[in-house]
């Protein structure tokens, strides 16, 4: 069942650099093989290992070739505009790591990485020529589920616009990403790229023969993405892209327009022969390609038509002017007196629970819609303009698995964040209770576990704020009327002006048991810290054992007891009672996957893009987990939650520990 450990390093490291939303295969061209130890051989290796920073350094494209005659070999790569030099040259490395064990004696061969880089190899010269296979194509299981023939309309102009964007890019790039309106409140995204040696004709046919293999395999789903050896094409619901200034400047005109130009080849017939190379399966999970579902789905559209039709008044006055940001915070602003009456002047009855940022009150506003009402604490530290951005800022966050922030309200010294009202309260509420847990079987928490992974990696890659959430728990999950997770309170830390010499910072700053080592120890945060947290998540989910509080007679904590069940192998020891008709496999994944997230050392733990994988690529073999962070009795643990300099202040310790079960009982969150 396990992999060996040298095997390991190496999963682990390309599962760590190259793996984003999507991933393909690498294709292995038949065309030849070459001998090992051959001149082939070490110019192949050569050229390889030179593209990722010859490819970060020149702008995200690349090609060259070494060698003479029979010996030499081409090669090129090309990383998605949207991407930073360092992404660059962390896919292309690995893409060529991923190329050299896939391919070992393979004269061509080609990859898309993680869905932000290209890099293609062969013994020809096939630079500027349109190649349209291999081709793969992922779709987002979602559908649409609004007027398909209005969605069609929209989507196909905004297709048009964007191909010609892109094809009518530079010498050296040729990329462009566009989104238009399609109901209220919602957009269309798309991104689309070329390698920059084709000529205009040529990608503008590569991306809508793109968009056409699209339409014919995935038509009516909620997005997808197609590859090719030349060109790049995806679309999705949500602002998927990094935008940016640079990204317009580069549709300005071309550097250099000689040889933006080359002779364009004659555009058609080489092309007619293809047929559409879609695997069949259309990009269900197959051995090439994986779905990943990503994207605000059927229901999130839904309730944002619902939402478009009733907001109130106020926010209905909203954007005349959609690139005005400051029309538009106003269009999320609400009146602090409607607020009052919404939640009958923050009467305790309404009151839905009370945590480290303010209590948090149902409400219900003019129009009849049920919302959930956070009155921030006083001391936010932060100023009104500062406020504003940042509420501006987690409002664009829109994902089905976050909860919707639907406005704010400033006055004076109040602050509110009003959220859409989600009726089964939080995953804590389920999982720990000896009755309820019986209603969420495990085809549920598996739901539930991959729309959290989700839902992280949209804060963590996919909006363009990157954000990190900071205090990912169980009573932060909250469950809507299908039992879809909604992660809540993220970018809090956004709002507040974080203090550390402030004893309250551990409320803001996290939740004890979720907390990684170096967060705790160190006060490092990253990505990997949610991650770690996620993992923590993940193993009380399949438990049923809240993090806190478990204990049994060796001492172990939730993660040792995992950890040591996995193995002597008996996890499923470990594994809720309630779940044991659940299917094996997915739980042992699970509890797999949730030992490598809380691994002591943050670099063997996977990004929550190689969590998505490893959750929807069963053949995928997974590394083998390191000890787990923490190992120590409930003592200890308190300790660790305040900073080091301060364990040998006894009293500093004792009034932490206060706040620390304060924060780990609360209920953060609208529910
Ligand atoms: C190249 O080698 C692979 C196995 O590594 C083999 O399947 C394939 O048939 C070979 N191709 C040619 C053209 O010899
Ligand atoms: C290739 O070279 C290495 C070291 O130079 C040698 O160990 C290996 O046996 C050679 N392989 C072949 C197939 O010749
Ligand atoms: C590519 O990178 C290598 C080092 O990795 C460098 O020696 C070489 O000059 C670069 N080639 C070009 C064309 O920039
Ligand atoms: C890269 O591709 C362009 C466009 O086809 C070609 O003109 C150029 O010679 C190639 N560069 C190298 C170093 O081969
Ligand atoms: C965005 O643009 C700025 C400057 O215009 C640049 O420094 C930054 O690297 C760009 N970010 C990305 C992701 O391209
Ligand atoms: C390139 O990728 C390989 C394998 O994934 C990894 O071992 C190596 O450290 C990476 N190199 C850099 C400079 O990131
Ligand atoms: C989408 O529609 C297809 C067929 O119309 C159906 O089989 C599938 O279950 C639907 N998917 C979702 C997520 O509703
Ligand atoms: C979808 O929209 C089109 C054009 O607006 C309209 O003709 C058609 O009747 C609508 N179909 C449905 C099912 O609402
Ligand atoms: C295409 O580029 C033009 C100008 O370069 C710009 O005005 C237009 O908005 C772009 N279209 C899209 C869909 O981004
Ligand atoms: C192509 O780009 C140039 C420079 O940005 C612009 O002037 C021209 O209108 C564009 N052409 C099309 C068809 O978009």
């Amino acid at each position: 069942m396990r992999v060996k450990h040298k095997a390991l390093s190496s999963i682990l490291s390309f599962l760590l650099m190259s793996v984003s939303l999507v991933a393909a295969a690498p294709r292995c061209y038949d065309t030849g093989n070459f001998t090992t130890n051959s001149t082939y051989a070490t110019n192949r290796d050569l050229m390889l290992a030179s593209l990722p920073s010859n490819a970060s350094a020149s702008g995200g494209f690349f090609n060259a070739s070494v060698g003479q005659n029979s010996d030499q070999v081409y090669a090129l790569a090309m990383c998605r505009g949207d991407r930073t030099p360092e992404d660059c040259y962390g896919c292309v490395n690995s893409s060529t790591y991923e190329l050299m064990a896939n391919c070992p004696n393979q004269k061509e061969a080609s990859a898309w990485t993680g869905d932000y880089c290209l890099v293609h190899y062969a013994d020809h010269s096939f630079f500027g020529t349109l190649e349209l296979q291999p081709t793969s194509a992922v779709y987002n299981t979602g559908n649409i589920t609004s007027n398909l023939t209005e969605f069609d309309t929209v989507w196909q102009s905004l297709i048009n616009n964007v191909v010609r964007n892109a094809s009518n890019g530079s010498s050296s790039l040729k990329y462009a990403t566009g989104e238009a309106d399609f109901v209220v409140f919602q957009k269309i995204y798309s991104l689309m790229q070329c390698t920059p040696d084709l000529s205009q004709q040529d990608c503008d046919y590569c991306l809508r023969q793109s968009a056409s293999d699209y339409n014919s395999c995935c038509h009516g789903k909620q997005g997808g993405v197609v590859q090719k050896p030349n060109c790049y094409f995806r679309w999705d619901l949500y602002p998927f892209y990094v935008s940016n200034a640079s990204t317009s400047a580069s549709l300005s005109p071309p550097p250099s327009p000689a040889t933006a130009s080359p002779p364009p080849p004659p555009a058609s017939p080489p092309l007619q022969s293809t047929d559409p190379g879609i695997p069949k399966e259309g990009g269900g999970i197959s051995s090439g390609t994986i779905v990943i579902i990503v994207v605000p789905s059927v229901i999130f559209v839904a309730v944002l038509v619902i939402l478009g039709v009733v907001l109130p008044k106020r926010i209905k006055k909203k954007k005349q002017n959609d690139q005005n940001n400051k029309t538009h915070v106003d269009s999320l602003q609400i009146d602090f007196n409607a607020v009052r009456v919404a939640t009958e002047n923050f009467s305790d009855a309404n009151m839905l629970g009370r945590g480290g940022f303010g209590p948090v009150y149902k409400g219900k506003l003019e129009d009849g819609r049920n919302v959930a009402i956070k009155r921030l604490s006083e001391n936010s530290g932060q100023g009104i303009r500062e406020f504003k951005n940042e509420v501006m800022l987690l409002a664009k966050l829109q994902h089905r698995n976050l909860v919707k922030l639907l406005g704010f309200s400033l006055e004076q010294k109040e602050r509110v964040l009003i959220y859409e009202f989600l009726c089964n309260s939080s995953l804590d509420n389920f999982i720990f209770d000896p009755a309820k847990r019986l209603l969420i079987n495990w085809d549920k928490r598996y739901k539930i576990i991959e729309g959290i992974a989700k839902g992280l990696v949209y804060l963590h890659e996919d909006s363009q704020y990157r954000i990190i959430h900071r205090d990912l728990k169980a009573a932060n999950i909250l469950l809507d009327e299908e039992m879809n997770p909604k992660i809540s309170d993220f970018g809090m830390a956004k709002l507040f002006v974080l203090d550390q010499t402030r004893a309250d910072t551990s409320k803001i700053a996290g939740t004890f048991g979720y907390m990684a080592p170096e967060y705790a120890w160190h006060g490092q945060y990253s990505a990997k810290s949610d991650v770690y947290a996620f993992g923590v998540l993940v193993l009380e989910i399949i438990s049923g054992q809240k993090i806190n509080s478990f204990s049994n007679e060796v001492g172990d904590s939730l993660l040792t007891y995992a950890w040591r069940n996995w193995n002597e192998g008996t996890a499923l020891e470990f594994v809720d009672p309630i779940l044991r008709d659940g299917s094996r496999s997915e739980i042992m994944r699970c509890i797999h996957l949730g030992l490598l997230c809380v691994q002591e050392n943050i670099a063997y733990r996977p990004t929550m893009a190689s969590v998505i994988l490893m959750l929807s690529s069963y053949s995928m073999s997974l590394p083998v987990p390191s000890r787990p962070a923490f190992g120590m009795n409930s003592t200890m643990e308190t300790a660790t939650m305040s900073d080091s300099s301060s364990l040998s202040g006894q009293s500093k310790t004792e009034s932490i520990r206060a706040s620390v079960n304060e924060v780990s009982i609360s209920e953060l969150d609208p529910r």
